[in-house]
């Protein structure tokens, strides 16, 4: 691995404190990082380096999927962590990095890397690209990265903008826009079983599955995020990405092999397949909600409106569902449901394949009481599991007919410890040059482009019933209607069975 410099923008931010330094920290332990490594958080307020080192260790107490072994491996890492304030609208801080970077370059020779990771506000994201390339920071195409937090864009018009900046400075290789989703193991174990396995990839079709649904449902409200969630909203702060790019893993034709442009062409291929809605069909494939006061988790909470740095009349919604169709010669005809929202009842992300119901005319019908179609439930987070529902006989003389699931579940596997974080699994590709699970331009527009019809009427027509769903339940009733107008009903995970608990961790 070549020698890296790494800058982290935004490095006393929550993602640096929660996910960044933990996801390196982790690195670092499993032999990850390559050994001459150094990481620059840059932030605007003066601190000491010292004083930077000891939060970052207490966030890494906190955060840490390995609390447990920060007293062993922190003297040695936190020489690697180094602290800078800067203004990033002066040159002098640019001029900086490049003697440093120079002369990192210098001592580790020809192989050093250099690696910008903006974890900012969006306006500063185009400030600080062209800086990097007025100084030329990031000059050599093989040697020099930029990573992008979302929001890539708060609409299509502006993500093509900042496309098209930065296509002027940068190659798009060197471009790493992250969607964190496609670092959970989960989400990259579908390629797996979809494409590992004979199993499944010839019943993967309009054929035999009748719908998929993808939930992406959290306990949380928005959590002192008032301003950036008044300008975002569920649509855009989860559907546009994450729930996008899970519908891509499900839907994509099979790659002819793991390179990156190959995935993300296929991936690419089904955003451009996803019917684009006629503003008038909106309403009809669509809901919104919002969620008012009232109690979540058996505490009292607030309304979304009330929230700090929300407008008391704010229209921006905390929950969505949207009917998409995926017109290709596979989906015909095949409804994708997806939900997701704040202050619902469970932390939850799961995609359910249900497939067509087996004819039961050779049955009794007294066998068929309970009898439930074939199912494939992928739990995303925080279960991680898949499970296969299908029907078997009750035991006893008579022929009724039960459904049961078979489960795999990494936890039990004890799996658990060895699960990288979705961050460190992304680090870790930005620092090895892969970009397979990073969102190239084209794929981010195309994201776009699907949910623009949306984005437009509702902006159009400011709901009228906001807020209108209850924290703790399961959004608007109108989201039920969604999906039950087809005859099916939102899938949900059944509460953990005592043989499937997870297996405890074991002390070090
Ligand atoms: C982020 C959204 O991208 O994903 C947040 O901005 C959301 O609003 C988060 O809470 C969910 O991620 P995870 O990994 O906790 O499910």
């Amino acid at each position: 691995m070549s020698p890296t410099l790494i800058y982290i923008f935004g490095g006393t931010g929550d993602l640096a404190h929660r996910k960044l330094i933990p996801a390196l920290f982790n690195l670092y332990i499993d032999g990850y990082l390559p050994g001459p490594f150094r990481i620059v958080g840059i932030g605007r307020t003066e601190m000491a380096e010292t004083a930077y080192r000891q939060e970052m260790r207490k966030s890494v107490k906190e955060f840490s999927r390995r609390p447990e072994l920060v007293a062993q491996h922190w003297t040695k890492f936190s020489r690697t962590l180094h602290f800078q304030s800067h203004d990033l609208n002066n040159d002098k801080a640019y001029k900086g990095m490049a003697s440093e970077w120079k002369e990192f370059q210098a001592k580790h020779g020809e192989e050093a890397q250099v690696v910008f990771y903006l974890s900012v506000a969006p306006q500063l994201a185009p400030v600080i690209a062209r800086r990097l390339h007025q100084h030329k920071l990031c000059a050599d195409p093989h040697r020099s990265r930029m990573v992008f937090e979302k929001p890539f864009g708060h609409d299509l018009k502006s993500a093509q903008e900042l496309n098209r900046l930065l296509g002027r400075l940068f190659r798009e290789e060197q471009i790493y826009r992250i969607d964190h989703f496609l670092g959970k193991e989960t989400v990259q174990n579908i390629l797996a079983l979809r494409f590992a396995n004979a199993l499944f990839e010839p019943i993967w079709n309009a054929h035999y599955i009748d719908h998929v649904q993808i939930t992406a449902a959290e306990t949380v409200s928005i959590e002192n995020r008032g301003s950036y969630y008044e300008s975002s909203g569920a649509l855009r702060d989860m559907v546009q990405n994450h729930v996008l790019q899970m519908l891509c893993m499900i839907a994509m034709e099979a790659p002819i092999s793991f390179e990156a442009d190959e995935i993300r062409n296929k991936k690419l291929d089904v955003l451009q397949a996803i019917r684009k809605m006629h503003p008038e069909d909106v309403h009809r494939y669509t809901v919104r909600g919002q969620y008012a006061a009232g109690w979540s988790q058996g505490k009292k909470v607030v309304g979304y409106r009330e929230e700090k740095s929300v407008d008391p009349q704010s229209a921006v919604e905390t929950f969505a569902a949207v009917k998409f169709y995926v017109d290709n010669w596979r989906w015909k005809g095949v409804p994708f449901y997806v939900r997701t929202g704040k202050s619902l009842p469970a932390k939850e992300t799961l995609i359910t394949v249900q497939f067509k119901p087996a004819p039961d005319y050779a049955f009794p019908e007294e066998a068929a009481h309970t009898w439930r179609p074939n199912r494939l439930v992928i739990g995303i987070a925080p279960k991680m599991d898949i499970r296969l529902r299908f029907q078997a006989k009750q035991p006893g003389p008579h022929m009724t007919l039960r459904p049961v699931d078979m489960v795999f579940s990494y936890a039990t596997r004890e799996q658990e410890d060895c699960q990288p974080e979705a961050y460190e699994t992304l680090l870790q590709d930005v620092i090895e040059a892969n970009p397979t699970l990073f969102m190239r331009a084209d794929q981010v527009e195309a994201a776009w482009t699907v949910i623009r019809p949306i984005m437009e009427v509702w902006a159009d027509k400011p709901p009228v019933d906001f807020p209108n769903y209850a924290p703790g339940t399961w959004g608007p009733e109108d989201a039920e209607a969604l999906i039950a107008r087809d005859g099916f009903n939102w899938a949900t995970l059944p509460e953990t069975h005592p043989s499937e608990a997870p297996v405890k961790k074991k002390k070090s």
